[in-house]
């Protein structure tokens, strides 16, 4: 049952944070870090859990990171409700201790704050050759130039559509793990390839901090939630759900020995066609390497990226026979 706790601290200012953080960890605690871009839904509300059943004390960092989107993206129309995400926080049983929730992160010259009007984000939308290849922070802060690539986890399925994505995930990540410094940091299943990405990063770095993937947290019908559901209408939300049905038609048919890979895709396809889905992509991967496999005899995820409408969704399923 969710019980009244005591705010979390709101930290804007990247210094600030990194000191709290250096203070506690010199007391002899344990800091879990939960990134979130905002919006809060269950599923990031799972991932606090975690952090806590981990670690003393949760940082929640909400930040739309303009560095993943591409001037064509969504990052205008990105949903946010700081307020309410707020709100989720203090009706959680677990406390979140601090709520880190800069203005902007590329931006060097200690405007740390929103009145800073000439810092313009994410209202561009560029038509052109350099459209795929850059990301909202080029369109309007020159100043930022270094980026963390994880160069052939990046590449495959939602890199191959989003060639900025994982390149600006990785980075803010590096950034929000060299300002909050944390023991532990945890991400959702739910963005497969991320969660990938990410272990990857931490490992060739050499940061010293454990990653925890988490469980995919679905609504009731078995849509995987995500901030972007809030764009799907009521019958593309319908039609959504033949996403996770197929998903979970695969995994039993596996489970029943399929282990055909093509044939798992094929049923996949034709359930989400058949909704009128706009796929991107459907692809059966080892867990680990995220390369495409013919037949399971290693632990797999079928990975899908298709849209409904306007909105974009992506959904797997671990297989693990
Ligand atoms: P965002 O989409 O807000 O997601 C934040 C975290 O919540 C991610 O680790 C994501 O995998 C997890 N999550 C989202 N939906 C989930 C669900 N249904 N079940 C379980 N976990 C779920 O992912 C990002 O933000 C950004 O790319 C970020 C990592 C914060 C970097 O900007």
């Amino acid at each position: 049952m969710a019980t009244t706790n005591t705010d979390p601290e709101i930290i804007t200012d990247k210094n600030e944070m990194r000191k709290w953080s250096r203070a506690m960890r010199s007391q002899g605690k344990t800091v879990g870090l939960v990134p979130t871009m905002g919006y809060l839904h269950e599923g990031h509300l799972s991932l606090i859990k975690e952090s806590h059943n981990r670690t003393n004390l949760t940082v929640v960092s909400i930040y739309v990171n303009p560095g993943q989107f591409s001037p064509s993206e969504d990052l205008s129309t990105y949903p946010s409700d700081f307020h309410g995400d707020l709100l989720k926080l203090k009706s959680l049983p677990q406390r979140v201790d601090v709520v880190f929730h800069p203005y902007n992160l590329y931006d060097y010259n200690n405007n740390n704050n929103n009145n800073n009007k000439s810092v313009v984000i994410g209202n561009a939308i560029r038509k052109g050759e350099n459209e795929t290849v850059s990301s909202c922070v080029e369109e309007t802060e020159a100043g930022h130039e270094t980026w963390v690539r994880v160069e052939r986890l990046e590449k495959g399925m939602c890199g191959k559509s989003r060639p900025v994505f994982f390149r600006g995930v990785a980075t803010v990540v590096a950034k929000l793990f060299n300002i909050v410094e944390p023991d532990v940091a945890v991400f959702g299943k739910k963005d497969y390839q991320q969660l990938r990405v990410i272990q990857r990063m931490v490992r060739d770095l050499d940061f010293s901090i454990e990653v925890i993937g988490s469980e995919i947290m679905r609504d009731s019908d078995g849509l995987a939630l995500s901030s972007r559901n809030v764009h799907l209408k009521p019958e593309e939300r319908e039609k959504a759900l033949s996403i996770s049905r197929s998903l979970f038609w695969a995994k039993s048919a596996a489970q029943k020995g399929q282990i055909n890979c093509k044939e798992l895709r094929e049923l996949v396809i034709k359930e989400i066609n058949g909704a009128g889905g706009r796929i991107d992509y459907v692809e059966v991967v080892n867990q680990e390497s995220l390369e495409a496999v013919d037949k399971i005899n290693s632990p797999v995820v079928i990975c899908v990226a298709v849209r409904f409408g306007t909105v974009r969704l992506i959904d797997n399923m671990e297989i693990n026979v």
